[in-house]
């Protein structure tokens, strides 16, 4: 077991109607000019936009409004949005939708804190000082950014997706109401089904420092996202089951499977963050479809814990030799990612990639982790190369 921090700073507001509450928790916090950064769209049509506006108003909060965050967001919108807060004295974020919008509140809450090109955090060359405060109602349950102190913006010079990470874009409260999530496409409810399991999964295959309260934390987490993932599949509108993925979501990524561990493997993610970018496919699918070749490529350096996984997520029988119990749970993932229409290797996720384009990806992914990564397995440029070729 490692040495850990914990740090949970993150408000929730969770359960039916809780967007009622988004004007007296931006007053809570401080906020008296808000910034509400949101999507696509989807949020105006199913009028919870209106809904959130209107409190505000009725509280006597001024706000400005900025649409239009991407799946895999710009760098472009993050700069409009740093603009925009600056010339109305914007002093709180309010991200109303995914991951995407949450991120991008996020670089925008650094570009106004912190002087210079906000790019430079997620380049690597500087560390932020700060973030405007940051507050969400969450429409979808996967990335985790409603608790976590991650973003991930694509600049699309060079299409380069990098991800940011430091306590100050925590949010200051996330309204977690399940229901908002029924209106979701069920390609995206699978897709946020697998990014949750992913971030556990990211922190449980790691090397050493291992706790069993973690471990149980983690595989308990895994097992209800697996049912309850089926469960969406046939009865999308079914509030209970919401409600576990919405909640496993933020648990899954605010850090609480990380205690005890070494933080993380995050190959996997890395992998597909280069997917994202070169060919803007939604990140849960993307996961999925490199998941089995990663896996393959590092099980034989980390058999206890994929034969551990094997038995208490997969439910494989602990029969035959511990390689074999290993691989009949990786096998057993893929299947349960064709169950909930997830792919599992790049073809089936819609991406015809040439050698070229695996090459340019794998290098792309080894300067974007400073040339080698990962805790189950130490990976290298040409490591990434191999599971990429293996994942077409
Ligand atoms: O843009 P709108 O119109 O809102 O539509 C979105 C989008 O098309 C739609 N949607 C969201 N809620 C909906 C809805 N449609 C109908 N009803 C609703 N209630 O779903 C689509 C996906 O939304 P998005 O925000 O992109 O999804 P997600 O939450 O999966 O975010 C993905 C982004 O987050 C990053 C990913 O790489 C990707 O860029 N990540 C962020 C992390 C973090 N900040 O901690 C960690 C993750 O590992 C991840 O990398
Ligand atoms: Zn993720």
């Amino acid at each position: 077991m490692f040495d850990f921090n914990y740090y949970t700073p993150t408000k929730v507001v969770f359960g039916k109607n809780t967007e009622t509450k988004v004007a007296d928790l931006i007053k809570e916090f401080g906020g008296t000019k808000v910034l509400i950064h949101y999507g696509g769209g989807s949020v105006v049509r199913s009028g919870l936009l209106k809904r959130v506006t209107d409190s505000l108003d009725e509280a006597g909060i001024s706000y400005v409004t900025l649409g239009g965050a991407v799946p895999n967001p710009h760098l472009s919108l993050v700069y409009e949005g740093i603009e925009l807060c600056k010339k109305e004295n914007v002093d709180f974020l309010l991200g109303v939708g995914g991951g995407s919008a949450i991120d991008s509140a996020k670089a925008i809450g650094y570009g106004v804190a912190n002087e210079g090109d906000v790019w430079d955090f997620y380049d690597y060359k500087r560390q932020a000082k700060g973030c405007l405060p940051l507050g969400v109602i969450l429409t979808i349950a996967a990335t985790g950014s409603e608790m976590s102190d991650s973003s991930v913006i694509t600049k699309e010079e060079g299409l380069v997706k990098r991800g940011y990470s430091s306590d100050y874009s925590r949010p200051k409260f996330a309204i977690m109401n399940p229901e908002l999530t029924m209106t979701l496409p069920d390609y995206q409810t699978a897709c946020g089904c697998t990014d949750i399991m992913m971030h556990t999964m990211e922190r449980y295959f790691t090397q050493g420092g291992n706790m069993e309260i973690t471990d149980a934390l983690a595989e308990g987490l895994l097992r209800t996202v697996k049912k309850n993932a089926v469960i969406l599949r046939d009865d999308p509108k079914n509030y209970d089951a919401r409600a576990e993925v919405m909640w496993a979501g933020s648990l899954a990524h605010n850090g609480l499977t990380g205690c005890g561990n070494d933080g993380g493997d995050w190959m996997t993610h890395k992998l597909e963050h280069e997917l994202g970018g070169l060919y803007d496919v939604a990140h849960g699918a993307g996961l999925a479809a490199v998941w089995g070749s990663w896996a393959r490529y590092v099980y034989k350096d980390i058999l206890p814990r994929f034969k551990k996984f094997a038995i208490n997520v997969m439910d494989v029988k602990e029969e035959g030799t511990d390689e074999e119990i290993a691989l009949k749970g990786i096998e057993a993932m893929e299947d349960f990612y064709r169950s909930i229409n997830m792919p599992t290797n790049l073809r089936e996720l819609g991406v015809t990639a040439t050698e070229e384009d695996l090459v340019l990806m794998a290098k792309k992914c080894a300067i974007g982790v400073g040339g080698q990564m990962g805790s189950a397995k130490v990976l290298d440029e040409e490591a990434m190369l191999s599971i990429y070729r293996a994942s077409m």
